[in-house]
């Protein structure tokens, strides 16, 4: 079902239009509520119905309505229906896997053996079969497997390689072997790195024969990890790899391709993998992965969306974050459907790829679908089968100019946080949506946006300090029930200090816990809910999360000791918000072209700042709280930063450049892209 609103409306003006909606809405339901009783009471009047029977169904009904109008009732009942039999689909599935006592790994080999000779990974001209995936699983196993190679049950080993089959064998056969693997973001270098690798405890780390040199650079930093190399398959290791590096792939070649025989059994609540997500505050986070959670995600997605078993997914999103390696990987290891991967994204290819593999879902990312749109037409745009794209950040303005061109007819855009505790997914390609909540019946589904105060960030309370649930058109914070039993628990982060901050206490009732998800969003009269903003310190570039602690950290690093400043800022016709860092000190004594490459020393592409301002003077009144607000309202326009020297990234000529009036404009209409 298509939802017809006004399909141009942008997030804004469709906030504003579900504000006077609210208000109008009052009167509605009166008059609604006065039409009611009337029909019925003159109903019961014709049909000579004793009229005290009339009035005790029509007070039901007004009653049982409550504030809910029936033209919602009769848009959203199909909605919810579907959104019912999905969630029931999933609590079924989620059953059977708890109760087998389950894992991926071993759904995997169930799959496995009921088709052996399915196309399980595509990737360039490979075909891996179900049993290929499995059998090279199981060599991994075998080399990890306890009391071998020097590893035992519980280690956690890392691993840092582009997306390729063998990534996913490498999780699978670690978790076969009672292992954890750890999926390290591989755009990380130098102390970034060293941290994530630290934080997770890696008793060894894996790395593809493209990334050996990265690692090598900060051996001296962690001299005592094993280091693993691969190779892409067909290609051979050279003879002769630094020191501290062994040659991974002919030991595995050696191994049994039968499942070796582990004493500690894993089962559904044990860790799988670890993510790593920005959290709020400073370096890279690693996120627990349970068997459940990984099975939950992928099983969520495919049950609310519908993704089929001989399904064909093109994923082009990295396999270290959940949109590649467990909503797309997952379907085709639970549920054997087909998974392209490619090492990634090409606009160019995008198309042919899609129909050379026959392709019926693809992956996406907001930024992707744009970089999409500003493709030369071409003959390749709708020569492919793809019925269904699915992901998140599609903004609502090309949303439909998207569909239209490249013919996909669902854009099944979903929220969610990795390590959080509340999702929602849009069933029905309502355009800008990205998902909806029961309005009939909210409490089935326990997630809920809540009132924030907006001078301190944190949830508002009534006057028994319970947070207050938003109406419809108020923007609020999106959070989740946590349950502690079942499969509605929290399984946060490795690393216990960094989940107080993300859990609150008295949202659904007295004494609960919820999960905050850090970011606004806002809910129309139907239940749609629309992207608004994010909260705390992190960011969102090129489909990542940025965390403004960090890059703080790095540039204080590199500057010495002054002041630094950084948040996003939105970037007419861009994705998310890019970077921007306030820095104290003479612009005159410094040098760009240094900062500019130490930074791409310390921080990965994405988190470089594009804009840089020189403060000339320091408000030292205000809280550090305001002085950053306005810095942000301000942001890179030169009419509002009065004196300060501005300067943007220049990308074709990689330095740093004076940002006048006349750069501004062509920001802001676009000729400067980013
Ligand atoms: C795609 O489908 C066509 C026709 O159905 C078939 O001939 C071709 O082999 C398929 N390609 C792949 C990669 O499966
Ligand atoms: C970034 O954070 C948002 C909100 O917490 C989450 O939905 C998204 O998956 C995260 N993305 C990455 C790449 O970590
Ligand atoms: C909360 O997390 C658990 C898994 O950790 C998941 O099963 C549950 O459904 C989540 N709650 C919501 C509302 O998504």
């Amino acid at each position: 079902m298509r939802h017809s609103t006004d399909s141009t409306s942008t997030d804004s003006t469709s906030t504003d239009m579900t504000m006077d909606l609210a208000q109008s809405l009052k009167s509605h339901r009166i008059l609604q509520k006065c039409l009611l009783t009337v029909v019925l009471l003159s109903g019961a009047f014709f049909l000579h119905i004793r009229l005290v029977y009339a009035v005790v169904v029509s007070v039901i009904l007004n009653f049982a309505l409550g504030d809910l109008t029936l033209k919602v009732l009769w848009k959203t009942l199909p909605r919810d229906l579907r959104g019912a039999v999905g969630l029931l689909g999933l609590r079924c599935r989620m059953w059977r896997f708890l109760r087998q006592k389950s894992t991926v790994a071993e759904d995997f080999r169930r799959v496995a053996q009921r088709h052996p000779l399915k196309r399980a990974l595509l990737y360039e001209e490979q075909v891996w079969t179900f049993r290929d995936v499995d059998a090279y699983a199981n060599q991994v196993a075998h080399y990890f497997a306890a009391g071998r190679n020097g590893f035992s049950a519980g280690d956690t080993v890392a691993l840092f390689l582009m997306s390729r089959p063998e990534y996913v064998c490498l999780w699978l056969g670690l978790s076969r072997a009672g292992c954890v693997a750890s999926l390290v973001n591989f755009n990380l270098r130098g102390e970034a790195l060293v941290h994530s690798l630290i934080a997770c405890q890696a008793k060894a780390i894996v790395v593809g024969l493209e990334f050996l040199e990265v690692v090598v650079e900060i051996r001296a930093r962690l001299p005592f990890l094993p280091v693993l190399v691969v190779a892409e398959r067909g290609r051979a290791l050279p003879h002769s790899l630094p020191s501290g590096a062994t040659g991974l792939d002919d030991k595995l070649i050696k191994l049994p391709v039968e499942p070796p025989v582990i004493a500690t059994k894993t089962g559904p609540k044990d860790r799988l993998f670890y993510i790593y997500t920005s959290g709020t505050t400073g370096l890279p986070k690693a996120a627990v992965i349970t068997n459940t959670r990984f099975f939950y995600l992928a099983c969520g997605i495919k049950s609310m969306i519908r993704i089929f078993q001989d399904d064909v997914i093109y994923c082009t999103l990295p396999l270290y974050h959940t949109g590649g390696g467990i909503l797309g990987v997952g379907q085709c290891l639970l549920f054997g459907s087909t998974v392209v991967i490619r090492k990634k994204f090409s606009a160019s290819q995008f198309w042919l790829d899609c129909s050379k593999y026959n392709c019926t879902v693809a992956q996406y990312i907001g930024e992707m679908c744009r970089y999409l749109l500003v493709q030369k037409a071409s003959t390749s745009d709708k020569a492919h089968k793809l019925r269904l794209m699915f992901g998140n950040g599609l903004k609502s303005e090309i949303w439909t100019k998207f569909q239209e061109r490249f013919g996909v007819k669902q854009m099944g855009e979903f929220y969610g946080a990795t390590e959080g505790n509340a999702s929602v997914t849009n069933t029905d390609n309502t355009i800008g949506a990205v998902g909806f909540l029961s309005r009939i019946l909210p409490s089935v589904y326990p997630v809920m946006l809540i009132r924030l105060d907006s001078a301190t960030g944190e949830p508002l309370r009534d006057s028994k300090g319970m947070a207050i649930r938003c109406k419809p058109g108020e923007p609020g914070e999106l959070v989740g029930r946590i349950k502690s039993t079942g499969i509605h628990t929290f399984d946060g982060y490795s690393n216990k200090d960094a989940n107080s901050k993300k859990i609150t206490r008295d949202v659904f009732r007295k004494g609960d816990l919820a999960f905050l998800s850090g970011d606004i969003l806002v809910m129309d009269e139907y239940g749609y809910m629309f992207f608004r903003d994010r909260t705390g310190d992190t960011f969102r570039w090129r489909g990542e999360n940025v965390s403004t602690a960090q890059v703080e950290a790095a540039i204080s690093q590199i500057v010495g000791l002054e002041a630094v400043v950084v948040f996003g800022v939105e970037v007419p016709a861009c994705e998310g918000k890019a970077g921007m860092v306030c820095l104290t000190g003479n612009v005159a004594a410094f040098d760009l072209n240094k900062l500019n490459a130490e930074m791409k020393h310390s921080l990965p592409s994405y988190a470089r700042p594009l804009f840089l301002r020189f403060l000339t003077q320091v408000d030292q009144t205000g809280t550090f709280k305001l002085i950053k607000s306005r810095l942000k309202e301000e942001a890179f326009d030169p009419r509002k930063t009065s004196a300060d020297a501005l300067f943007y990234f220049d990308a074709q000529n990689d330095d740093y450049r004076p940002l006048t009036l006349d750069v501004f404009n062509q920001i802001a209409c676009g000729s400067i892209r980013y």
